[in-house]
């Protein structure tokens, strides 16, 4: 059942490539237009959506940042992102326009679940991105995009979180289409992109020993520290939480621009800090992320860098490089996040710890 695998998460990482495409799978109409089947809002009910409230725990949570970025890029919506515990007890303003986007693998996380019922009270659609079938989330929202990830069994959150990505991309995408936003070939190139990206994941799978070898490297590792910009932040923030959930190792991910306002303090020598170095574009994000890099390595640092091909402005500030496909900035998440779950799985299985049922934690936490 775990295919050959020694744990499930180990099994749902390398499913990863063929979770994202049954995610896009008939996505698109024969004249090319998006469309989301079981979205039950209607067209009109979304041109009027002017504001979006995504709420969501853990993992989920980190999805929802990245959704951020693709909404308010391609759409021009303003979109807030809660955590679902913080967002039910302080008298969130809601109304009528607003979308309330609730994230949740398993759709019966408490937290999310008490939060989505106050938003209906309060007027507001909801709609549900969830990995199971009539779970109560979905049940309870006025819509939903369902995620193709088939069964999670690890505790850990892989593929649930990249089909999380692929479904929140896609809700992106159908309102630029919808509120006129965007081209209909702009779209389409989008949606060319994406569809490459399971072989991307492939690419970045068949490298896996060298992850491994890394892992290898940092058994007896008190703490590690991620770095990221941009989509990369979020993608950070899910490296360090797979590392503090699996291995049982303190790490944190920062905003790589933040580092100076603090935690720039933390640094003393050798201590591995992963950075996710966002692809060389117009923007400024990748030389700014540079400049991060070399400031932590200037203090000691041993950075352990994740960085498109054919980038070579990073190679002499890099202890480690690790290799990503090239694809753009705001689709990298889905590339980049891999070699920190393999990362993870691998460090705390060589440290003799059970991946799949992490000590005090649920695969759905069904209380408050
Ligand atoms: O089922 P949900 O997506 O609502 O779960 C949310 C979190 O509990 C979940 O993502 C958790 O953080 C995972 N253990 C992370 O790997």
């Amino acid at each position: 059942e775990k295919d050959g695998h020694d744990w499930f998460m180990r099994k749902e990482i390398f499913e990863q490539p063929r979770a994202v495409a049954d995610s896009l799978l008939g996505r698109r109409t024969r004249e090319g237009a998006l469309h989301l089947d079981e979205m039950r809002l209607s067209d009109q009910e979304l041109r009027d959506v002017d504001k979006i409230i995504i709420i969501a725990a853990g993992t989920s949570f980190y999805a929802g940042m990245v959704a951020k970025y693709a909404i308010e890029h391609w759409c021009r919506i303003p979109v807030e992102v809660e955590l679902s515990s913080e967002f039910r007890y302080r008298d969130p303003i809601l109304d009528y326009s607003t979308l309330v986007v609730a994230i949740s693998q398993s759709g019966e996380t408490a937290d999310t679940l008490q939060a989505i019922r106050h938003a209906r009270t309060q007027r507001s659609k909801v709609l549900a991105i969830c990995n199971t079938n009539g779970s109560t989330i979905p049940r309870e929202s006025d819509a939903v995009i369902y995620t193709h990830a088939g069964p999670e069994i690890g505790v850990a959150s892989t593929k649930g979180f990249l089909t999380q990505l692929v479904a929140c991309y896609l809700l992106a995408l159908y309102l630029a289409q919808v509120k006129g936003t965007r081209y209909g070939d702009e779209i389409a190139e989008v949606m060319s992109q994406l569809e490459e990206m399971p072989g991307h994941i492939e690419t970045v799978l068949s490298r896996a020993d060298d992850v491994y070898a890394l892992a290898a490297d940092h058994v007896g590792t008190r703490s590690v520290l991620f770095l990221g910009r941009h989509a990369g932040y979020p993608v950070a923030l899910e490296g360090a939480l797979k590392l503090k959930e699996l291995a049982y190792i303190h790490a944190e991910g920062f905003a790589a621009g933040e580092l100076k306002h603090g935690p720039i303090a933390l640094i003393e020598q050798d201590l591995p800090v992963l950075c996710v170095v966002p692809p060389r574009g117009r923007d400024q994000l990748h030389d700014k992320m540079l400049s991060g890099i070399q400031e932590v390595r200037a203090r000691g640092a041993r950075t352990i860098c994740l960085a498109e091909e054919g980038d070579d402005s990073i190679t002499s500030y890099a202890d480690v490089l690790v290799r990503l496909p090239r694809v753009p900035v705001l689709l990298q998440p889905l590339v980049a996040v891999v070699p920190l779950q393999l990362f993870a799985c691998e460090l705390a299985t060589q440290m003799g710890h059970d991946v799949d049922q992490p000590r005090n934690l649920a695969k759905s936490v069904t209380v408050e």
